[in-house]
């Protein structure tokens, strides 16, 4: 910058009146202790927010730090609360017994070295098409099954659709990542959050515990954090962070860690229970092309799990892969649901299982593999959930059904 010109803009620094704060608009966590709202803002204080007829104060749950020049606000949402608004605008309020829910997972668009996807097109990163499809659902309740942030290197050269994007740990890539793609669907349901290996603390984990996690903030990024179950009467969601649970080669310690973790999770299991974890905990990755030998998607929790005897969720709802599986098996194993197909740069679908597919000695009695950006919904009616995966424009292409521990989709 020429010297008459840096005298300029430092004179018009200090004299312009300061810019205006830049507030988020507000989302909703829940968690074990209930709903809170949250809002990030540039403003010194935190904002207020409407609950029915009353104005009521948010606390700071975290400053601004390095590159996040927001401070996180928030708010517990009691279940008394009948209206709420922030800045004129509904606040999504949870449902004591959801009965339409959407699950999605892997949104984030890819900028890792030399796997790059055109984060500015629409066709080829259609995160925010998933979620303005999966808000014109009218759910209840959203269930993100884990990795979000996505754009950790620059967009290496002009032609590859990415260019401009932020990347790395900060705001700006959380912001276009997750919080303006998921804007609508943020504003029409509260949402249930579960951490994927991308919100580690190597990766993104510190953006993890300033936005998404439900609970009291640590004071530093945490490797494993407890599971924790949200009840909704018969009906209730346990959640467990897989984040750091080694897919092939597992660690002893990791497999100790979780066979705690997951045993403490079934004990939160109520009669009509689903686990949501990132990591596919009854899937398979491929099957090596020769042999048909399957290749499972976790040995860390399948070795964690294989001790503790049977499993009394009715389902596992995971992400990681990226595309739809549905896995019913033989006798008392949940389903194993994969919804990974949120956005990120897609997985080839499991074709051609082997006939005699087993899974921590459970055979597999029914596997629906298929590729393709997509989202679930199901909806609760009778004894058992309904609905379809739908592709980013809103378009049935299963329907499935959830009855008990079995899990079939059909075109
Ligand atoms: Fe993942």
């Amino acid at each position: 910058m020429r010297r008459a010109a840096a005298i300029a803009s430092v004179v018009l620094a200090a004299t312009a009146t300061p810019a205006a704060a830049d507030t988020t608009a507000p989302w909703v966590v829940l968690g074990p202790d209930g709903a809170v709202v949250r809002v990030a803002t540039t403003d010194a204080a935190c904002p207020r927010i409407r609950y029915d007829d009353f104005d009521r104060p948010m606390q700071v749950r975290v400053g601004p730090w390095e590159a996040y020049p927001h401070t996180v606000c928030e708010a517990p949402l009691p279940a008394i609360v009948q209206r709420a608004s922030f800045a004129g605008r509904a606040i999504p309020l949870p449902r004591p017994e959801p009965r339409r829910i959407v699950v999605l997972g892997d949104s984030g668009c890819r900028l890792k070295g030399g796997s790059v996807q055109a984060c500015n097109d629409p066709a080829q990163w259609p995160f925010a098409r998933i979620a303005a499809a999966a808000a014109a659902m009218a759910p209840d309740l959203v269930i993100h099954v884990g990795d979000y942030h996505y754009r950790e290197t620059p967009c290496p050269q002009p032609g590859a659709g990415c260019e401009g994007s932020p990347y790395g740990y900060n705001w700006g890539a959380w912001r276009a990542d997750f919080f303006d793609p998921a804007a609508p669907l943020l504003a029409a349901a509260p949402w249930v959050m579960v951490r994927g290996n991308h919100e580690d603390c190597e990766r993104a984990g510190h953006g993890w515990f300033r936005y998404l996690d439900p609970r009291p903030r640590p004071p530093d990024c945490e490797g494993f954090t407890e599971p924790y179950r949200i009840a909704f009467g018969d009906f209730s969601l346990v959640v467990h962070d897989s984040a750091i649970a080694r897919d092939q080669n597992p660690r002893d310690a990791e497999i100790e860690r979780h066979r705690g973790q997951l045993a403490a999770a079934r004990a939160l299991a109520t009669p009509e229970s689903w686990l949501l974890t990132h990591r596919p905990l009854y899937g398979v990755y491929k099957f090596e092309p020769t042999t048909r030998r399957p290749i499972l998607t976790n040995e860390t929790l399948q070795a964690a799990a294989a001790a503790l005897g049977p499993d009394p969720f009715r389902a596992v709802f995971s992400g990681h892969i990226h595309r739809f599986d549905a896995f019913s098996f033989a006798g008392g194993q949940p389903a194993q649901v994969v919804v990974g197909g949120g956005g990120t740069a897609l997985d080839p679908s499991l074709d051609d299982p082997p006939p005699d597919l087993a899974i921590l000695g459970a055979r597999v009695s029914r596997l629906t593999s298929t590729t393709g950006y997509a989202f679930l919904f199901l909806e609760r009616g009778g004894a058992g959930w309904a609905g379809a995966l739908y592709d980013a424009d809103g378009r049935a292409r299963l329907r499935c059904r959830l009855d008990g521990k079995t899990m079939e989709c059909d075109p």
